[in-house]
């Protein structure tokens, strides 16, 4: 008989005036990795919050093997064997990797009730050995990567027994190899009868590591298929509802000649040398490399977000000084962080006071107030121009799903109406369809006469996109590309091309 794990049935979830989940359901199979997705908002998050114990459904049933079961919180759902590794990690960075795992159920010794340190570290060890880990247990997870971090959680999960793991976005911040490893250690649990959750909006990843696909649209369940026996394209129909034709690259036509930004010897220790680079009127400039080759820390160096040894940046020609990421905005600088809820956003706040907040001084009545109503007018504005999915301006920003988000912090920059902005992953997270609409936007603010510097990681996206392609490793430009010469092995050369030998004939001289 064909056992299920977990069945969800007739799953119903609303907050306050949204419909998360209507009538949703899924099921998972012992050693199967069954993908979730769906655009943004449309409920993959919430329904396995659910199933995890971190909302409370308001109508349906969830069954483990064959008996229901109420699970009202995220500690009744470990005690049942069911784990949810969320996009934000759970972990306590100032803690070690052993202490994180063992939290709460450290070993004591006998008497005087004292932590029994050894024990503990013993005791992760172990387990990390099992699973192929080579991590020091003693270390603390503040320190480690985001890929390592999901690891220990991953461990953290096998401590409780866990037989469902729930993976929302897992490789969003993850390098190519980061990922590889995440898949590995994937099919090792798979083989281990473990079922996996995988919510993603990467669509190769799921062809790769999915036996079984379910799409949701707009909080509803709409089908489950066999991945080998179905196409991508078949599962984003699905998704949107409609086909969309992703139409060829439409080649952005050629910016005029005028110099907007020029960047000179921007150095900071050994993450930043000797960058220098310009960036015309109405360009967009693609940044590639992998991660860690010092792209983001170009971008914050610029803006001042972080500190540097030196810079010269000169807007149309004049060198400015630019003290802090404010003063970047006086000189018509924005730059969307990859990291929207450290730097792009005040979750806590609305919608319309997040699309205002770059830009207050263009706000103001004549009493020098700020003008609620046309704050709220402009993000209304954009809500539909980015097809936000919101119940209104005022709901919290905390409350959106996660690519939305990311939308309304490029509703943000728009309304600041800075002529260069700088856009570090804007479509990481992004569904497919936003993905395109964010493409024909940032076309058409280059036409308008902005000019842009794009971030990515994917390659496709910078080929797409760009004019012209600067690529870094190591912290140092290793080579400029145009859109006409560029290829993913070109770029793939610059973006290894290492110093190490460099470093070694330096070391020894
Ligand atoms: N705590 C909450 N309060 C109010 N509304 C919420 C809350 N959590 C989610 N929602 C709403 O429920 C809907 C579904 O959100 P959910 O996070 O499940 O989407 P998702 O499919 O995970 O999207 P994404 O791909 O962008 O992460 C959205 O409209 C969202 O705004
Ligand atoms: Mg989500």
């Amino acid at each position: 008989m064909d056992s299920l794990l977990i069945e969800m049935r007739a799953i119903d979830k609303a907050f306050a005036g949204v419909k998360a989940c209507e009538d949703c359901r899924f099921d998972l199979r012992p050693g199967e990795v069954h993908a979730l997705v769906g655009e943004n908002g449309a409920g993959k998050s919430t329904l396995m919050k659910i199933l995890a114990g971190v909302y409370h459904k308001d109508a349906g049933q969830i069954l483990l093997r064959g008996q229901e079961v109420e699970i009202n919180s995220p500690h009744a759902a470990q005690m049942l064997g069911v784990t949810m590794i969320h996009q934000e990690l759970n972990l306590m960075p100032h803690l070690t990797i052993a202490q994180n795992i063992f939290i709460g159920r450290e070993p004591r010794q006998p008497i005087p009730f004292m932590l029994d340190e050894a024990k503990l570290n013993q005791q992760a060890e172990a387990l990390l050995s099992t699973l192929h880990l080579s991590l020091n247990p003693k270390q603390r997870v503040g320190g480690l990567t985001v890929a390592r971090q999901q690891m220990v959680e991953i461990a953290k999960a096998l401590s409780y027994n866990s037989q469902v793991l729930v993976m929302d976005e897992p490789t969003a911040a993850l390098t190519e190899a980061e990922i590889e490893e995440l898949f590995h250690m994937i099919r090792r649990l798979r083989e281990q009868g473990i079922g996996i959750v995988y919510i993603s909006h990467r669509m190769e990843e799921i062809r790769r590591i999915s036996d079984r696909v379910t799409v949701m649209r707009d909080g509803h369940y709409v089908d489950t298929l066999l991945t080998p026996e179905t196409t991508i394209d078949r599962v984003i129909s699905l998704m949107v509802g409609r086909t969309i034709y992703e139409s060829k690259p439409e080649l952005p036509e050629t910016p005029p000649e005028d110099v907007v930004l020029e960047v000179r010897n921007l150095n900071r220790g050994r993450e930043l040398r000797d960058v220098s680079f310009h960036l015309k009127r109405g360009e967009i400039l693609g940044f590639a490399g992998l991660m860690g080759a010092g792209r983001t820390e170009v971008a914050r160096a610029i803006v001042a977000a972080d500190p540097c040894d030196s810079i010269e940046v000169r807007v149309r020609g004049k060198v400015v000084a630019i003290r802090s990421p404010k003063d970047a905005v006086k000189h018509g600088i924005g730059y969307l962080s990859e990291d929207r809820k450290r730097y792009g956003l005040i979750v806590g706040m609305d919608v319309a006071n997040n699309v205002g907040m770059a830009s207050l001084t263009r706000f103001l009545t004549p009493f020098g107030t700020i003008d609620d109503k046309r704050i709220s007018e402009k993000a209304s504005a954009h809500i539909q121009s980015l097809s936000i999915k919101t119940p209104s301006v005022r709901q919290r920003v905390r409350n959106l799903s996660g690519g939305n988000q990311q939308k309304v912090v490029i509703a943000k920059w728009l309304t600041a109406d800075t002529d260069i902005l700088i856009f570090d992953e804007p479509t990481r997270g992004i569904d497919v369809g936003a993905k395109s609409e964010i493409y024909k936007l940032l076309n058409e603010l280059a036409r308008q006469g902005k000019s842009i510097i794009m971030i990515s990681s994917e390659l496709p996206e910078i080929l797409r996109m760009s004019h012209r392609i600067i690529v870094m490793c190591e912290g140092r430009i290793t080579g400029e590309l145009t859109s006409a010469e560029a290829t993913q092995e070109k770029i793939m050369q610059f973006a290894t091309q290492r110093t190490e030998l460099v470093e070694t004939a330096k070391a020894g001289s």
